[in-house]
């Protein structure tokens, strides 16, 4: 039904299509002479007319709607006017709200950054592509580290591309630069649909400030330190050992051996003073700009390039990914905007963030393209309740939600802001309280692109279109399952005839301090081992009646538990079933500094350069 419409109304569509495309891609190059330009579009057009001809290659349907997707980074649920904050000023992202859909039950697939990403940019569970970690480091460490999304992984972005947007990163990634060589980029933006970035290769981290709290480091230098005494020791027992003749070993062992102690020791060296100069890099496309980053003129240079790309690609579809570097520690906030919030500097950061917002908007109504543009706000995951300094909280607030970022199982680290604004398509006002996923962009981006998911892998995500537009009123998501790292903690249950939400815990953190809602003695809370409790039987909650997880039910208290319990039982070892084996993108191996992959603007290890000296 609907590809008899569009046949119909091929030609004509292409034909303006093309034009357009053509037009646009020529005053991208600047300055031609009429002729060559008229000739290129005469020859434009007839390759479009020849390609209309053919079903689903014609790529520009003047009814596909550009998309505007941006993700803040660490910001918590109870973190916005129109999520009930009366005290933070929010009004941007309060009239995003007001003038679309509100989703009070949009959950992150992970809780922390990479793998929630990861989930994002693929619609599948970051397990399935080998984002999830199976240690303690759950997040990518390392500009110069393997690991990575996976080449063969496919995002909306590259569906998008093919089906003739232009398509831009601005902002965070934390997807991984190399897997081989300095320069394969085999995990940059680029590479994986994106036909522009501007942005970190990286994450914020304290360090890139150079504050008396680095992040990094402090997780790292007790195994660095345990690791280098282990190298010591062995070198200088098998040169004894040698010299005094006690046992055969060959020089070049011990020689082996006392260089990947070096190794092992200037790479725990440099996640001191060095984190800097390895991750806290802006790059622009496959360039390195900025080494380290000026953190000054980040946030301005950001809403800079996402302002241009939008007026350069108003004429065409056009997808741009914001991928904030807001509300994440350091809390980088420029003057006009500190000591303006009543919560800090974390307040101030959450204000000055919601003024980008604005801009953003502005240019998009100034380009008069608000009706043809489907905006999404959203956060990666939870809030960060460790995060603080002294007496002063750094971190997001979760509302009325337990838990926070880390916490991959509990309410607070994986149910984020979700809002979607498109005038004309959607309602203005609506709010929806069904479950719904990050995941589910991936799927609504495509099928509004005109694009084919693809059909050789399993997806998570679904199509929020019906939702958004009332013509279903149910959630197509039955379970969800809610991983930290790669062991899953909990299970949600939609049961579609009663509209009620379980939700099962097999394994919830220990909070330290005992009672406290967080892990603060640890920074961020483990996944496994001895900092998490197990649940046999599984801790119950309904959140249909108790969204903060308060109550756990037990078969005593709860007529249904045994049946709930069963249920997702089954659904776990359906789930299970699907997944395969896959290489492990956040194992030790790739999740360590190697030199030779450090993204480097200068002849290694003398990476620094700025803008000015680097312009292409
Ligand atoms: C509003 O947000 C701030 C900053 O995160 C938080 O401290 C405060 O408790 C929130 N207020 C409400 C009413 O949620
Ligand atoms: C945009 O959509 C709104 C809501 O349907 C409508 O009132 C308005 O006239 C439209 N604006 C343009 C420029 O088409
Ligand atoms: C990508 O490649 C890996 C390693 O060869 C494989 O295990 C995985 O299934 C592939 N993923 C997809 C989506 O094809």
């Amino acid at each position: 039904m609907k590809s008899h419409g569009l046949r119909s109304t091929f030609q004509t569509l292409c034909v303006t299509g093309g034009a357009v495309n053509a037009q646009s891609s020529h005053s991208h190059n600047g300055q031609h002479d009429s002729t060559p330009v008229t000739f290129v579009l005469l020859s434009y057009l007839n390759i479009w007319l020849i390609l209309c001809l053919l079903p689903r290659t014609c790529v520009s349907n003047p009814s596909k709607p550009n998309f505007l997707l941006i993700l803040a980074d660490d910001l918590g649920i109870g973190d916005l006017g129109c999520y009930g904050n009366d005290t933070i000023r929010t009004p941007y992202i309060d009239g995003l709200a007001k003038d679309g859909v509100r989703l009070t039950q949009h959950i992150a697939a992970a809780a922390v950054c990479t793998p929630s990403r990861a989930a994002f940019l693929t619609g599948r569970y970051p397990i399935r592509s080998g984002m999830a970690s199976s240690t303690q480091r759950q997040v990518l460490f390392w500009n110069g580290g393997s690991g990575g999304l996976p080449p063969n992984e496919t995002t909306f972005a590259r569906i998008l591309s093919q089906q003739g947007y232009s398509t831009a990163l601005v902002g965070k990634w934390h997807m991984g630069v190399n897997c081989q060589t300095r320069h394969d980029h085999c995990h940059h933006p680029l590479n994986h649909g994106f036909d522009y970035f501007y942005g970190m290769p990286f994450t914020l981290v304290n360090e890139c400030q150079g504050t008396d709290d680095p992040e990094l480091a402090k997780s790292l230098q007790d195994t660095y330190w345990f690791y280098t005494q282990m190298f010591i020791f062995a070198v200088f027992t098998l040169v004894i050992g040698k010299l005094a003749n006690l046992f055969p070993v060959k020089w070049k062992i011990i020689i082996c051996l006392a260089i990947c102690g070096l190794l092992h020791f200037i790479s725990w060296f440099s996640s001191y003073g060095f984190t800097k100069y390895w991750n806290c890099i802006l790059m622009r496309n496959h360039d390195i700009i900025e080494q380290p980053m000026n953190l000054q003129k980040t946030t301005s240079n950001m809403l800079k390039e996402a302002i241009i790309f939008i007026e350069r690609n108003k004429h065409r579809p056009f997808l741009l990914f914001v991928s904030l570097l807001h509300v994440h520690t350091p809390l980088i906030t420029t003057e006009k905007f500190q000591g303006r919030s009543r919560h800090g500097l974390y307040g101030d950061n959450v204000e000055e963030m919601d003024w980008m917002v604005g801009r953003l908007l502005d240019v998009i109504d100034k380009e008069d393209l608000k009706n043809t543009t489907f905006i999404y706000f959203a956060s990666d995951h939870g809030g960060f309740l460790e995060a603080h300094r002294r007496n002063s909280q750094l971190g997001g607030w979760n509302g009325i939600y337990k838990g926070g970022k880390g916490m991959g199982g509990w309410e607070g680290g994986i149910r984020v802001p979700g809002i979607v604004r498109w005038p004309g398509a959607l309602p203005a006002g609506a709010v929806i309280d069904e479950p719904t996923s990050l995941m589910d962009i991936y799927l609504t981006v495509v099928q509004l692109a005109g694009g084919a998911v693809p059909q050789d892998r399993v997806m998570d995500g679904h199509t929020l279109l019906p939702l958004l537009q009332g013509t279903e009123q149910h959630s197509r998501h039955e379970f969800l399952f809610h991983y930290c790292g790669v062991f899953l903690h909990a299970v949600r249950w939609h049961h579609k005839d009663s509209g009620t939400i379980w939700k099962a815990h097999y394994a919830t953190p220990v909070f330290q301090p005992e009672g406290s809602g967080a892990c603060y003695r640890r920074g961020i809370c483990p996944c496994f081992g001895d900092g998490v409790t197990h649940h046999n039987p599984p801790l119950l909650f309904n959140l249909s009646q108790d969204p903060s997880e308060a109550n756990p039910l037990s078969a005593d208290t709860e007529p249904l538990f045994d049946t709930v319990m069963r249920r997702i039982r089954r659904a776990v070892e359906e789930h299970r079933k699907t997944l395969t084996p896959v290489p492990q993108q956040l194992s030790p191996y790739n999740n360590i500094w190697k030199p030779w992959l450090q993204p480097c603007c200068g002849t290694f290890p003398f990476c620094w350069c700025h803008e000015e000296n680097n312009k292409a």
